[in-house]
């Protein structure tokens, strides 16, 4: 069976995108394979994370993993900072990866903003961690939002340069598992940048835990365009919100584009809106109750994510201290 290892920072409130583009496709593809769900508060502090509100989020993090789906006993769900493997690897990786490829990375340049100069160099090294998170666990399908697309082929040049470097075939070529309509959630208020949880407007997203009020009235004030509902798919074209709003009804009712518009050609926002906010009040109410419970027992979800870390651990450290062996480090 083939090994699979994702993350998602636990930087705020998880959102409709990470749920659509991330938590949704992770939790179905339990079935098939062994997994592995990291939350990753060493990515988390590239960016500044009060540590009260660091701790609070790695574990509502991980209430809602549980709440969706995600498995704690047939597979791993653990935080990243408990197993030190993915820091020791990672700083190899550092020494592999060229600065060249790392300036090349879009997701620094919007982290990073204006004031690049005052950025973490920990920002900047960010694509090295994540490799290391996948490659010290051989994984080899990284189920990840679009967004990610371009880290993971990051990942696959540092393992090929650690493997024509050291004259091996130690770290296998990894898959990017891009799925569904849903792969990037727009923000609510502009259809071109991505859902995010670190948006300054709350506006702007669906946050896991927003009561149905709250679902209600964003989608409602969500920005649109002035024309009806297209025929068929082609008519989104250059229409960027109405594109975003039907890849979400599409995502939660398990169709695609078209299929929504079959139901909804021609027709106003006003009833669209309606209706898909009554979807995403039914899909989203038994998630953000399942949350709130395993909330109430912190003591369930650390026990949780020791048990994660000690299983994880035991795969991951035989693999970086082999990396280790290759590198030249005496094994004392
Ligand atoms: P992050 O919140 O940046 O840690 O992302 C965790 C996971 O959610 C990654 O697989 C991302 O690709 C995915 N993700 C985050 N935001 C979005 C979005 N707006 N649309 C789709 N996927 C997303
Ligand atoms: N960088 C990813 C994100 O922001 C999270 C992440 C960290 C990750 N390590 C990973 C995803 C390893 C997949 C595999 O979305």
């Amino acid at each position: 069976m083939q090994r699979i290892f994702s993350g998602i920072q636990p930087s705020g409130i998880p959102t409709l995108g990470n749920y659509l583009g991330a938590i949704r496709n992770w939790v179905a593809l339990q079935a098939d394979h062994d997994c592995i769900w990291c939350v990753v508060d060493l990515h988390a502090i590239t960016v500044w994370q009060d540590p009260e509100s660091l701790r609070r989020a790695t574990r509502e993090m991980t209430a809602v993993l549980l709440a969706c789906g995600i498995d704690p006993e047939a597979h791993i769900v653990f935080p990243q900072s408990a197993v030190r493997a993915h820091a020791q690897l990672a700083w190899i990786f550092n020494c592999i990866a060229r600065l060249g490829w790392l300036t090349r990375m879009t997701q620094f340049k919007d982290k990073a903003g204006k004031d690049r100069e005052n950025a973490s160099a920990g920002l900047y090294v960010y694509p090295n961690l994540m490799a290391a998170d996948i490659h010290a666990y051989h994984a080899t399908r990284v189920p990840v939002g679009d967004d990610q697309r371009q880290h993971l082929e990051l990942a696959n040049d540092i393992a090929q340069k650690f493997n024509h470097d050291y004259g091996v075939d130690f770290f296998p070529a990894i898959e990017p598992l891009i799925l569904g309509p849903a792969a990037r959630v727009m923000s609510l208020r502009d259809g071109t940048r991505k859902m995010s949880k670190s948006d300054p407007s709350d506006q702007s997203r669906i946050n896991l835990n927003d009561d149905p009020d709250t679902i209600a009235l964003k989608i409602r004030r969500a920005k649109t365009d002035p024309e009806p509902l297209p025929a068929d798919a082609a008519g989104l074209e250059g229409r960027p919100e109405a594109r975003n709003l039907l890849g979400i009804y599409a995502a939660l009712a398990g169709t695609d584009h078209a299929g929504v518009l079959r139901d909804f050609a021609g027709g106003g926002f006003g009833r669209f809106k309606e209706a898909l906010a009554a979807l995403l009040i039914e899909k989203l109410s038994p998630i953000s109750a399942e949350t709130r419970r395993w909330l109430d027992d912190e003591a369930a979800i650390d026990a949780v994510l020791r048990d994660g870390a000690a299983r994880a651990a035991t795969i991951a450290d035989p693999i970086v201290r082999e990396a280790e062996r290759l590198v030249g480090f005496l094994r004392l």
